[in-house]
């Protein structure tokens, strides 16, 4: 099978960096990326480069490189699909808000959506390739859509699985770890492999049955995450007994059988993929009457909204029990550095906590924007969207940020944090100058020097 034309559906996090990257490395091919929303489109074509609509350090280039020469943006999703000899489905698939499985399944009206429209479109065989995170067997519901509801042309449906971390997407992408296609039709698997093996060395490609490339997606993250709660249990544990969080990372990291990455205690995993592909796990177990495996994977999710809740009640704790009408200001609200991203954000849940507590919080982030910090706010449904705006003010400046701060928290592990000249912020904050640092980015033993009070995780 001869691929000449892709096309890619959903221009979020994942498809607009991976077809950006595949149409890269494979100039012979045409790479058309579509997705329904306008806005988004014209920000991936805006000529102003920093107008991308992800931040993601690298990509501008990747996208200079490529774009109108084989790598295109457009609304026209009918014409894509039609033209494709392949086609990637990489559209939200977002945890049910509704219904059976609310707060836990994945929600795959949009994938199914995708489906219908392939199969009333396609008048020539597709490969249909799962970008997405999604459930396993997921491909055995979009091959049934495609085969009953098509013109009568083949579908061979791929599961690609993406392991790019936010970030640092690119380099993920130009130098994976491993790639994962699971299928069973060999044809469409190899023609899937030599796009991948235009740059990825042959034995880093790894060929699966659909399900346990499924599966693997979803254990990846499951492991991550664990690994991330696992500290953040130690952190706490760190704090009362007087040992060092980082020291005990050090300490076990070292250890080649455990490895060193993954170990940094924080305020609490975020992100797109992490609990939602847990939640997914924990509702597949529990729908195979397996109630063991679900409590197990589900108590990561737990120890990291306990992160989240201990590291507020922390700060209201050390204000002296109350921060009515106190001012505490948020540095970061991405859900990690280097990306606007800021879906599961721990900042959202550490806001909402504070505001209930009725708090006044400013927040300054390099990347996002103040839209996106009150409609993450607003979205959780707490309060209303106007008490949001009354309580919370989101700045440009870090220093002006932290103005007459009665607490400053960091909640994102922005490089530049580090370079602030702290000594003019504590000039600026109310005394004793109260600053927690939920990432472990700040020299501490310094700004003690200059007078802060610093509350550091998993450090007593
Ligand atoms: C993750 C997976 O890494 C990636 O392979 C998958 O494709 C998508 O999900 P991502 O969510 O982009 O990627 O970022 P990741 O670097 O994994 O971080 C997730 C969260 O864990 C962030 O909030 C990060 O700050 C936190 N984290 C990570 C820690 O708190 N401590 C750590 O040691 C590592
Ligand atoms: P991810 O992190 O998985 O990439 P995003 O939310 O960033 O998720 O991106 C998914 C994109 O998919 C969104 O821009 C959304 O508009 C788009 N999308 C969802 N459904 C469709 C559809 N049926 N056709 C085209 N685009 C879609």
């Amino acid at each position: 099978m001869k691929i000449d034309k892709i096309c890619c559906i959903g221009a979020g996090y994942v498809g607009g960096p991976t077809m950006s990257v595949i149409a890269q490395k494979n100039p012979q091919i045409q790479v058309t990326v579509v997705d329904l929303n306008h806005e988004r489109i014209a920000a991936w074509n805006d000529a102003d480069l920093n107008k991308l609509p992800i931040y993601e350090p690298g990509l501008d280039k990747v996208v200079a490189e490529a774009r109108n020469r084989n790598l295109f943006f457009s609304t026209d999703v009918e014409k894509a699909i039609d033209e494709a000899d392949m086609i990637f489905i990489s559209v939200n698939t977002p945890t049910k808000t509704y219904g059976k499985g609310k707060g836990q399944a994945a929600d795959l009206k949009y994938i199914e959506l995708c489906a219908r429209q392939i199969a009333a479109i396609a008048k020539s065989d597709k490969i249909v390739v799962e970008k997405s995170t999604l459930p396993v067997r997921t491909a055995e519901a979009l091959k049934s859509i495609l085969d009953h509801t098509g013109n009568g042309v083949n579908f061979h449906v791929l599961s690609n699985p993406e392991f790019l971390a936010e970030g640092t997407a690119i380099q993920d992408l130009q130098k994976p770890d491993r790639i994962l296609i699971g299928g069973e039709n060999q044809e469409a698997i190899q023609a899937l492999v030599d796009i991948y093996g235009a740059w990825v060395p042959t034995d880093r490609i790894i060929t699966t049955n659909l399900w346990s490339s499924e599966l693997s997606k979803l254990v990846a993250n499951a492991f991550l995450a664990q690994r991330v709660s696992s500290i953040n249990a130690i952190s706490e544990l760190c704090e009362v007994t007087g040992a060092n969080v980082d020291e005990v990372a050090r300490a076990i990291g070292m250890d080649s059988r455990i490895g060193s990455k993954f170990l940094r205690a924080s305020v609490g995993f975020g992100g797109s993929c992490f609990q939602k592909d847990i939640l997914n796990l924990v509702y597949i177990a529990r729908s195979y009457n397996l109630y063991e495996v679900a409590d197990y994977w589900e108590q990561v999710i737990m120890m990291n909204n306990h992160q989240k809740d201990r590291f507020a009640d922390n700060i209201i704790k050390t204000l002296y029990n109350t921060v009515n009408g106190k001012n505490i200001t948020l540095l970061g609200w991405a859900f990690k550095k280097d990306t606007n991203d800021t879906r599961e954000s721990a900042a959202i849940y550490v806001a909402d906590h504070l505001l209930d507590e009725e708090a006044f919080i400013t927040v300054y982030d390099p990347k996002v924007t103040a839209e996106q910090i009150y409609k993450d706010l607003d979205y959780l449904g707490t309060r209303s969207p106007a008490e949001n705006r009354r309580l919370v003010k989101v700045v440009n400046s870090p220093y002006q940020a932290c103005e007459q701060a009665h607490a400053i928290a960091i909640l994102t592990e922005w490089d530049e944090f580090k370079a602030y000249n702290w000594q003019q912020i504590y000039d600026k904050v109310f005394k004793p100058a109260f600053l927690f640092d939920g990432r472990g980015v700040l020299d501490g033993q310094q700004l003690m020097m200059q007078g802060f009070t610093i509350y550091g995780i998993g450090r007593c």
